[in-house]
Order: structure tokens, then sequence, then C-alpha cells
């Protein structure tokens, strides 16, 4: 970390106290060759299914794939219909359109996830799946949506986009744990992220289990017989270990995350700054965020920015332009309105938030907007 100056997110500072234990973890792998998949990647699935309390996990090589396997596992294809959040990162909807699916773009609401509303209004015959992201670390309300979603003629498979939300929950029961399926990832800068990339697949069903294995591993249960289409989408034993040993600390940066999001809060009432910015939405009682953003709503939101950056603090603006504006989607937009997602692609901005940030480091960005907006 720069002398003073306050980082979006320091993953080296987080990886440093890990560091010995890792190495050995590392040599010993290397002694044993076991290098893809083996006991290191069986023992992560199975602790990470005692931390979230899915029902099935199987690991595989990135978010994305855990986006894109149970698509497959799930029999999404050519004609069907997708209900996905435009504001979310591109991977959602690529997934459904690697399969050949048709993503339908839902407007957002403030708490940054899709609107129910208009996901009740976008419900059609030929809705086959929706995948719910549970955006920055703050969960959709799947009750809501599992109502909805029982409401529908047909089957509508859930699956749950829990990409930057690992360990969130409503009425404790946690994300990846309410639709048929949900994907994880442990890109580095995720609340739970390994030296590289990483993802994992929780289901309910043990048939589907038994698919997503399949799929992970060139559509085979036993090597050289394949019993359907799939790809090499396996966990490398490296990664494994790497997560297994940052895992034990989750609950603890969970924590601390929560502890910054509430210093923000709380430096935040002191000032006098609701005419030109809006605070991420409170958490209700029954809600547990893990806080993977802090993300603001901001009026001159560039020019803030580059104010940010001249103090050296740093934010991002996740994201810039909502997915049914991507070129790569434009065969898929018709005349939506998609009016929220297009006042939060101006207004967003990322604070700085990780489990090591100081309070004082947050009082000292809390100022930096105050000042700027003073200077108005
Ligand atoms: C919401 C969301 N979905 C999917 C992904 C894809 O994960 P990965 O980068 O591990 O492939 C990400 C990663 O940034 C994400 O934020």
């Amino acid at each position: 970390m720069r002398e003073n100056s306050i980082p979006l997110i320091d993953v080296t500072t987080q990886n440093k106290p890990f560091k010995e234990e890792v190495l050995q973890a590392l040599e010993q792998i290397i002694d044993r060759s076991a290098f893809v998949m083996g006991e290191e990647v069986t023992k992560f699935e199975s602790e990470f299914l005692a931390y979230t309390g899915v029902k099935h996990a199987v690991s595989c090589a990135s978010g994305t794939d855990a986006l894109l396997v149970p698509l497959m596992s799930a029999g999404i294809g050519p004609g069907d219909e997708v209900l996905v959040p435009s504001f979310t990162f591109y991977a959602t909807v690529a997934s459904v359109v690697r399969v050949g699916a048709i993503p339908i773009f839902i407007d957002s609401d403030n708490s940054y996830n899709l609107s129910l509303e208009e996901v009740e209004k976008k419900i059609s015959t030929k809705t086959k799946a929706i995948i719910p992201v549970h955006l920055f670390g703050r969960m959709v309300d799947m009750k809501k949506l599992q109502q909805i979603i029982a409401n529908a003629k047909q089957k509508i498979t859930i699956i749950e986009d829990c990409a930057q939300s690992m360990g969130a929950s409503i009425d404790g029961k946690q994300a990846g744990t309410w639709g048929d399926y949900g994907s994880f990832s442990f890109y580095p800068t995720k609340n739970l992220g390994a030296m590289g990339d990483a993802g994992m697949i929780s289901c309910k069903d043990e048939s589907d289990c038994r698919e997503l294995k399949m799929i992970r591993v060139h559509g085979s249960e036993q090597r050289y017989y394949h019993e359907r289409i799939g790809f090499n989408s396996r966990l490398d034993s490296f990664q494994a270990a790497i997560l297994r040993i940052k895992m034990r600390k989750l609950k603890e940066f969970e924590q601390e995350r929560n502890r910054v999001a509430q210093e923000y809060f709380r430096y935040f009432a002191e000032t006098k700054l609701d005419e030109f910015i809006r605070l991420p939405m409170k958490t209700k009682e029954n809600e547990y965020s893990v806080w993977n953003q802090f993300t603001i709503r901001a009026k001159k939101r560039d020019d803030l920015k580059k104010f940010l950056s001249e103090q050296k603090i740093g934010s991002e603006i996740y994201y810039p332009l909502a997915m049914h504006k991507q070129r790569a989607f434009s065969n898929y937009v018709g005349k939506e309105n998609l009016s929220t997602c297009e006042e939060l692609e101006r207004e967003v901005l990322s604070l700085p938030i990780f489990p090591e940030l100081s309070n004082e480091s947050v009082s000292r960005v809390v100022d930096a907007l105050d000042a700027f907006y003073k200077k108005q």
C-alpha cells in the first residue's frame, strides 16, 4: 500500500499472513503431484458445504463456468428465455447466450438488485430460468422471488449468482441454498479470493449434482466414456488448498467488512451530503450482507472519482454500462425501459471496503467526499 493512499481493495495485505502456510501446502501438493482435483479439492468442497449450508457443492474452474455448467445441466438452450438483471457483470448474461438461450433484461430497484416487480411482468411461457444476482454482497429477496416463480405455469429454474455474496443470508439461510443452483466465484478480489481463478456450484438435487460433476469433466463419469457433452472445468489442487486456508478466516473478514460499512453509515450521518449522494440501502433485520462493495450514488460522479484519485483514494465504477447497452448483446435488445439501470450507470461509485481498512481511513474517505461537495 502506498503511504497515505487508500486503495479500493488491498489483496496483497490480505494474503500476506497466509503466505507461509500457503507455501507449505503447495509444496506438499508438488511432492504428491496431485495437481488437478484430488484430496484438497474434495476437502474444500465439503468444508464449503459446511460453511454455506448448501446440500451439494461441485467445484469448477471459475465463477463464469459456475453459471454455464448449471445452465447446461438444466437443459436450457435455443429458444428458451432466461431472466437476468441488466445491471450485473458480463458473465451473468454471456453464459445464457453461450447455451443459445435468450437473455431477457430486467431493470434494477434501489437495492441495486433486479426488481421483482419487473420479474413478475417479464415472465412469459418461454421463461425457463432466472438468474438473480446477489450484487455487491446483498441478497435478492429470495422468499418473494420464490413466490413469484411458484405462480408460473411451467418449471422455472433458479440459478443464484452468488459470485459477490458467499456468506450473505436472509433469515439465516445463505445465498446459494435458495435456488435450484448457486454459482460462486473465488476470483482474487472476491470476499473469499483464491490466488488465481476458481469457482463452485451448489445444488439441491442429487441427480443434478451428478450431472454437474459430469459436465465439468468432459461429460464423463468413467474416464474415456462420455455420457453427454461437457468440457474441462476442473478446479486445481493449488487453488483448493489456498481456499481451504483462507476460508478459516472468512467469518472474521465478513465481520470486518460489516464494521467498515457501519462506519461509513456513521460518518456519513455526521455530514450533510444527502443532497449530493445516496448511500446503499441499509440491510433489514433478517438480512445479512457481506459487503463485497460499498456503493453510493453520487452527483457529479466522474468529477468526484477524479477528486478522490487526486487524494490517493481508490474508487471504481461497477458498472459503467448496463448489459442491455453492451454491443455484445445488441441482438437481444428490444425497446425495454430499463431506466433505473441507466441512472445507476451514470451515478454509482464504489468506495474502499476490505477487512483490513481502518476506521480512520473510512473517516478520511468520508472527509474527502465532504470536501469535494462543500467546494461545489
Ligand atoms: C456477478 C458476477 N457473476 C459472475 C462472475 C464471474 O466470475 P469469475 O470471474 O470467477 O469467472 C463475477 C466475477 O466478477 C461476478 O461479479
